[in-house]
């Protein structure tokens, strides 16, 4: 668990990065930090590894003030994976990936194996790339390394400073979407820079919007969406916010009608998102999709356009009530 109690942080040229920051991101939670450039992302998250110091407040992991911490030790509890991967380029890719446990002592063999193990978990085939060197990579397999990198010291806190950022939008997505597969497994206490609303939207289990050196709003994503805390989150999060929750709305059972007729051919998941069922619908000239039971793959009830709308209705009134 990260505290940061009234946190404030001036540069000795005196500008002032963030002012006066107090948020909480939980155990196993994923927080998104997101704000336009030079607004104290990056100030925030060094901070907590102590490659910054505050000015002022503190900062608490698990309950301890890490200003009292040995910052080698710290670091060693705590994953830091940047944009520019920065992966050594004489070593290869397997080794690369076991650089932090054989540092810190793990035999060889086993240090090798969990590397291999971690490769196969962010989707590179340890037996294609794991010989491999950096600059045989393309940004995203580079970034993918990174990853595996920071998950093979298995730190219980990993902060990501716009991790995705290098590569182009299609991989980003799946990207995301793989690591967000792997984190439901790992669990990681996690803090995700990202100067993109839409990542941040789809990968924060909360999100602290960043205005300058502030932090606006602290909220879930559908919360954000549906009820910015202010006019200076309203206008971040912009006019097409309606789009955007459909990336964070799931599909429910009461949204369903019942299905009647001729199963039709497209089909999402209950729980799959909006954008997903109406990527879907959008595919179907009957303009009805089936929606299964993801337990017992068995048909629920089909979604129509006006499914999708009762959805966001849905979506707006629990934005509302949490706000
Ligand atoms: N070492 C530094 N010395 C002086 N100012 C800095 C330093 N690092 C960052 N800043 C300034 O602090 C502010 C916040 O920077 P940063 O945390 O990097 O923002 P972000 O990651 O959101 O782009 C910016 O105005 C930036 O220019
Ligand atoms: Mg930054």
């Amino acid at each position: 668990m990260i505290r940061f109690e009234h946190v404030t942080k001036r540069y000795p040229d005196g500008t002032t990065a963030v002012e006066d920051l107090s948020f909480e991101v939980a155990e196993g939670e994923l927080v998104t930090l997101v704000g336009p450039s030079g607004c104290g992302k990056t100030t925030t998250m060094k901070m907590v590894n102590r490659l910054v110091e505050p000015t002022s407040g503190r900062i608490l992991l698990d309950g301890e003030d890490i200003a009292a911490a040995d910052p080698v030790a710290l670091r060693r509890r705590i994953g830091y994976v940047i944009q520019q991967v920065g992966l050594f380029p004489h070593k290869t890719v397997l080794e690369n990936t076991a650089t932090v446990p054989r540092l810190t002592g793990t035999p060889k063999a086993r240090a090798r194996a969990r590397a291999a193990e971690l490769l196969e978990l962010v989707g590179l085939d340890p037996a294609v790339y794991g010989s491999r060197y950096p600059e045989q990579l393309s940004g995203g397999q580079r970034q993918r390394v990174g990853v595996a990198r920071a998950l093979a010291a298995d730190p219980p806190v990993l902060l990501m400073d716009e991790p995705f950022g290098a590569v182009d939008p299609v991989v980003r997505e799946r990207l995301q979407n793989e690591f967000l597969a792997l984190q439901k497994t790992v669990r990681k206490t996690i803090l995700l820079v990202t100067h993109d609303l839409e990542e941040a939207v789809r990968l924060g289990d909360r999100i602290a919007v960043y205005g300058h050196g502030t932090i606006e709003q602290f909220a879930r994503p559908a919360e954000v969406l549906a009820a910015p805390a202010n006019a200076y989150v309203a206008s971040f999060v912009g006019a097409d916010r309606g789009l955007r929750r459909l990336a964070v709305t799931p599909v429910e059972a009461a949204d369903l009608a019942p299905a009647q007729g001729p199963a039709p051919a497209g089909t999402v998941s209950l729980g799959a998102s909006l954008r997903e069922a109406l990527a879907a619908l959008l595919q179907e000239d009957s303009g009805r999709i089936g929606v299964t039971d993801p337990e017992t793959g068995a048909l629920a009830g089909v979604l129509t356009p006006e499914g999708v709308h009762r959805a966001l209705r849905r979506a707006d009134l629990q934005g509302a009530r949490e706000a």
